[in-house]
């Protein structure tokens, strides 16, 4: 099993699918794991605001017999008083056998991971990667489908910052004959890395703005919200938010097995009247995102803490504005395929 689970592709399908049935076994039988994690600490460190991510790891940790210390606000731990990305996560490591991390900067995840002795979880870093929100995703949609392979997956919102979108697309594009429905205003397409993952893997997909126009083909219907933290001014954001809104009354030419899922939290894309159709899926896709994290952390516990290898310091040649190189700026320069390995942006 992966040290660090950084991107979902961390994870061999094998690796998943161990998890998956853990997860099962966990789901069944919660009684059996209630010691498993007795003596162990988990660290949350949450940079940004969360509900799901943050409470669910903290019930899991519970749920397994373990402890949590961490923050919510980091304004109420020294990072208000300046202290690095670095020095907080070799805090952390001194003090837990596992980081749990939320970061606005793209890349933090895998920054901490150069500096951790003990695993390190992205509980998603700025408009990025979601991964551990992409193993509840993955979960419901294998429950209640039955298959990840061969399904049209509609992804509708804000597809250039939401992070849960570019782990999903990411994670499924392993499986074959899934064909992606990217529906997002015109501004806001996914981001071109994501496009590239998809066309090296031979992935059938297509971009366009109107969800009525494919809602009556797809298999699952993920919704996403507009991402209000990420843009750079409020104009911006009131030209896109309420750009969709799925009612009960448009749900009336989907397919009847077709799952509405949504990572939450949601907004008004999706209105309260939906939430009684039998297609709603995304408070239960919230409640297997704990029974997940707790077979993660189940199996990443295993690690044994190992001192990092030392990393050079060195100026980082990432452009992207909202890289963790711009912020912390003794981080190494990392390079994977011509992009930069924390934030996945090409160097230019
Ligand atoms: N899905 C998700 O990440 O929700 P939170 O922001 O509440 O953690």
């Amino acid at each position: 099993m992966t040290k660090h689970l950084l991107d979902f592709i961390d994870l061999t399908p094998e690796e998943f699918d161990h998890l998956y049935q853990l997860c099962e076994k966990i789901m069944k039988h919660p009684e059996r794991f209630v010691h498993a994690a007795s003596g162990k600490v988990s660290a949350s460190l949450f940079y940004e605001p969360s509900t799901r991510t943050n409470l669910s790891f903290q019930t899991a940790m519970l749920r397994l017999g373990g402890s949590v210390i961490g923050f919510s606000d980091p304004g109420a731990s020294s990072v208000a008083k300046g202290e690095s990305l670095k020095d907080t996560v070799m805090m952390m490591s001194n003090y837990a056998d596992v980081i749990v991390i939320r970061n606005p900067w793209e890349g933090a995840a895998r920054a901490a991971s150069l500096y951790s002795r003990v695993p390190v979880i992205n509980a998603g870093d700025g408009g990025h990667l979601h991964p551990t929100q992409t193993m509840a995703d993955l979960t419901t949609i294998r429950k209640h489908l039955g298959r990840l392979d061969n399904i049209d997956i509609g992804l509708c919102g804000d597809l250039k910052n939401g992070r849960t979108v570019h782990s999903l697309i990411k994670a499924l594009s392993r499986y074959p004959n899934v064909r992606f429905h990217l529906i997002s205003p015109r501004e806001l397409k996914i981001p071109d890395y994501v496009r590239k993952y998809m066309i090296e893997h031979n992935q059938k997909f297509i971009e366009i703005t109107s969800l009525e126009a494919t809602i009556d083909t797809l298999d699952v219907l993920y919704m996403t919200r507009i991402q209000k933290e990420r843009f750079t001014s409020e104009s911006e954001y009131n030209r896109h938010k309420s750009a969709y809104t799925l009612t009960r009354a448009k749900l009336s030419s989907a397919r009847n097995h077709m799952l509405v899922m949504h990572p939450l939290p949601r907004v008004d894309e999706i209105h309260v009247d939906v939430d009684d159709d039998p297609r709603a899926f995304y408070f239960q896709q919230a409640r297997y995102g704990m029974y997940m994290r707790m077979a993660l952390l189940h199996e990443l516990l295993k690690h044994p803490q190992e001192t990092p290898v030392s990393v050079a310091i060195g100026g980082s040649r990432c452009t992207n504005p909202r890289c963790i190189t711009q912020c912390e700026p003794y981080l190494p320069a990392l390079e994977h395929d011509g992009c930069c390995a924390y934030c996945d942006k090409e160097l230019k």
